[in-house]
């Protein structure tokens, strides 16, 4: 048992440091290493008792968790130390239990050698989430295995997940060894099951030890229950194992840009955390997405100036030149400059319930670039057991694909495998602002490079002004049946009265040309309703007035249109009849096909309508006439068209 405290313990020889020569056990404190890693493996792996094992053996510098250890008499014994411990583990399991869906678990602790921080992430299978983001800022990652049980689907995944996030050094630690009677060919196998898999996915180097977090062996000591294994205890290994910075400083320099300072009209300085690189003043550099370049004429801290700086680092650089610089903006290096580009082949993990919406518009978040993105269908996803690339239409929860992606706007970027600060990136879902995903940029592709935007000499202005007026989009939205077609008709009878340009694109006429090839799938639909949203701003630049006809039933997509139009210009009509109204009219006798199961993905009956939560206008079919409603609107709209 690791139990035992000798007068070889860490904690006391610290604590004669620390009473014969405050200073130099500062000193000696600040000038420790840090690691962060995390740990992973499936549930009932054994976790909480690993790291209550760490924190309590290693007598860490006490943070609040370990309150239940506070009192030091009951730590004298081991009789009390068995119960501490339990008690510890107990409280970490709880206190995991309870943050589970929320976020990581952090732990701090430090032994003579080294401080570290511990990310403690639950292991169900829908936690990847956590998994992920917890191993996003991490140097190493501690697998683990139950030794009764040996490579599961979820130390596939997480080993797999660990290897793309770019983790380099993978701990193999399995545990409960105590439970297999610390059986030398049980640990060998498993070790052996794991190295063909690892080979496998590209993880090329661990280190393995049989341990059991319960009895602390192979912990801080090495455990006479194994004297087959010659290798590290799990905390020699991570006080030792080289974490290499200077592999960053070493890369061309980069700084996202976190703030502009400018606390008056003398100073303007770019504040940022350095990525990669180094810098100093008098070096060239460039500005991106914009390209523009100006030279550092210096490097401020709140320590003062700096000759240099390096990666790691958090400073405010000021340039020569008064070019523009904003939050989100990259100051690189000038003549090896990351590439732009708004189209992109990415590796990305699912981690939400709700599947992957092929061309819906979500946020993606690189650093502090954040713009809207759309996903292609999935050129594959990777089966974790097998690494086979199977087909997919979508990504589902936890699911590992590569696909396609296109942003709105160019981004400043680099490969992952290069950069983790500028590859690495988040989707987020645009309606419940969660985190839906996370994903590595492997490279632009390279039609994006190729195509590029041609500036034209008569632009939306010159054709609305021909026509004197001001281009609108009436996007009108309801259930089938709900009136729509009807009263957009109207609407642009009356406009048309009023010499106005107009043009109706309506569902069941759309989709008889340009998007016959298009059904009522969820995915159909939103194709559906991206295609009209472009062709209704095309039209919109050509200075019409357009009316839609669609039912476009979800919300996310109507956003989608409201964003790719000047503000002001998308007014949103809910055509809001209920479903019984609608029903009981059944203009096309669609509901009745499909009430007999007839007709399958009927919006209303088994497909979902997401009415607008705050539309510009809304009609109440039950109290007004089409005509009624069509007045109501153009009297509405008049000054503004
Ligand atoms: S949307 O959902 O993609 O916006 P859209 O407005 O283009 O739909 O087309 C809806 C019209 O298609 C309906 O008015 C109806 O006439 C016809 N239709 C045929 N099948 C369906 C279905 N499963 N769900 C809804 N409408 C359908």
């Amino acid at each position: 048992m690791a139990d035992n405290s000798t007068t070889q313990d860490p904690i006391y020889v610290v604590d004669e440091l620390i009473a014969q020569d405050i200073d130099a056990y500062l000193d000696q404190h600040q000038h420790k290493t840090m690691l962060r890693f995390i740990t992973c493996g499936s549930v009932d792996d054994g976790k909480s008792t690993l790291i209550g094992r760490l924190l309590y053996d290693s007598k860490m510098i006490f943070e609040d968790q370990l309150a239940a250890l506070e009192d030091d008499s009951k730590r004298v014994g081991t009789q009390g130390q068995e119960i501490d411990f339990a008690l510890l583990v107990d409280g970490l399991a709880a206190e995991r239990e309870q943050g589970i869906t929320i976020d990581v678990a952090y732990r701090f602790f430090s032994t003579e050698k080294r401080k570290f921080i511990v990310a403690d992430t639950p292991g169900h299978e829908q936690y990847t989430r956590n998994m992920v983001t917890g191993a996003s800022t991490a140097d190493l990652a501690v697998i683990l295995i139950d030794a009764r049980k040996g490579v599961l689907t979820q130390t596939r995944r997480h080993s797999y997940l660990a290897h793309l996030i770019g983790i380099r050094n993978i701990v193999l630690a399995v545990n409960k060894m105590d439970l297999v009677g610390y059986d030398q060919s049980t640990y060998e196998h498993i070790v052996a099951d794991y190295r063909t898999f690892a080979n496998e996915i590209g993880i090329t180097d661990f280190v393995a030890m049989p341990i059991s977090g319960f009895k602390g062996d192979n912990i801080t000591t090495p455990s006479d229950n194994t004297p087959w294994y010659s290798g590290p205890t799990l905390v020699d290994h991570l006080e030792t194992v080289e974490v290499d910075s200077t592999l960053d400083q070493a890369k061309p320099f980069r700084m996202p840009v976190q703030w502009v300072n400018r606390p008056n009209l003398d100073f303007r300085g770019f504040s940022g955390l350095i990525a990669t690189g180094s810098v100093a003043p008098g070096v060239a550099v460039r500005v991106l997405p914009s390209g523009k370049t100006s030279t550092v004429s210096k490097i401020v801290t709140f320590d003062g100036e700096l000759d240099n700086a390096v990666a790691g680092q958090s400073v405010t650089i000021c340039l020569a030149d008064e070019i523009d610089c904003s939050r989100g903006d990259v100051i690189a290096v000038a003549d090896a400059p990351p590439e732009v580009s708004d189209q992109f082949e990415a590796t990305i993990v699912w981690m939400s319930d709700e599947p992957l919406h092929v061309g819906r518009g979500y946020w993606l978040k690189l650093g502090e670039q954040m713009v809207s993105v759309t996903v292609q269908e999935p050129k594959f996803k990777v089966d974790v057991n097998t690494m086979a690339r199977n087909a997919a239409q979508t990504l589902e929860l936890n699911e590992i694909g590569v696909a396609e992606i296109a942003t709105d706007k160019p981004i400043v970027f680099e490969s992952y495998e290069q950069d983790q600060a500028l590859g690495g990136f988040i989707l987020i879902d645009k309606m419940s602002n969660s985190t839906v995903a996370a994903g590595m940029l492997h490279f632009s592709l390279r039609r994006a490079q190729n195509v590029h935007w041609q500036a034209l000499d008569i632009g939306r202005r010159q054709h609305a002004d021909l026509k004197n007026q001001k281009p609108a989009v009436l996007w009108f939205t309801g259930l089938s049946g709900s009136g729509k077609s009807t009263i957009a008709n109207l609407v642009e009878k009356k406009l048309y009265r009023m010499n106005r340009h107009t043009f109706l694109l309506d569902g069941d006429n759309v989709r008889h040309g340009l998007n016959k090839d298009l059904g009522f799938t969820e995915a159909d639909r939103i194709e559906n309703i991206r295609r009209v949203g472009e062709v209704a701003k095309l039209m919109a630049d050509a200075g019409l007035i357009v009316v839609t006809a669609f039912i476009s039933p979800f919300r996310a997509e109507r956003e989608m249109v409201r964003a790719m139009l000047p503000e002001g210009e998308f007014v949103e009509v809910f055509i809001d009849t209920p479903l019984d109204v609608a029903e009981a009219r059944d203009v096309k006798g669609l509901y009745k096909k499909a009430r007999a199961g007839e007709l399958k993905n009927f919006t209303g009956i088994d497909s979902p309508y997401e009415a607008p939560a705050d539309p510009e206008i809304r009609i109440d079919t039950t109290r007004m006439s089409p005509e009624e409603a069509a007045e109501f609107i153009v009297n509405k709209l008049l000054g503004d068209l």
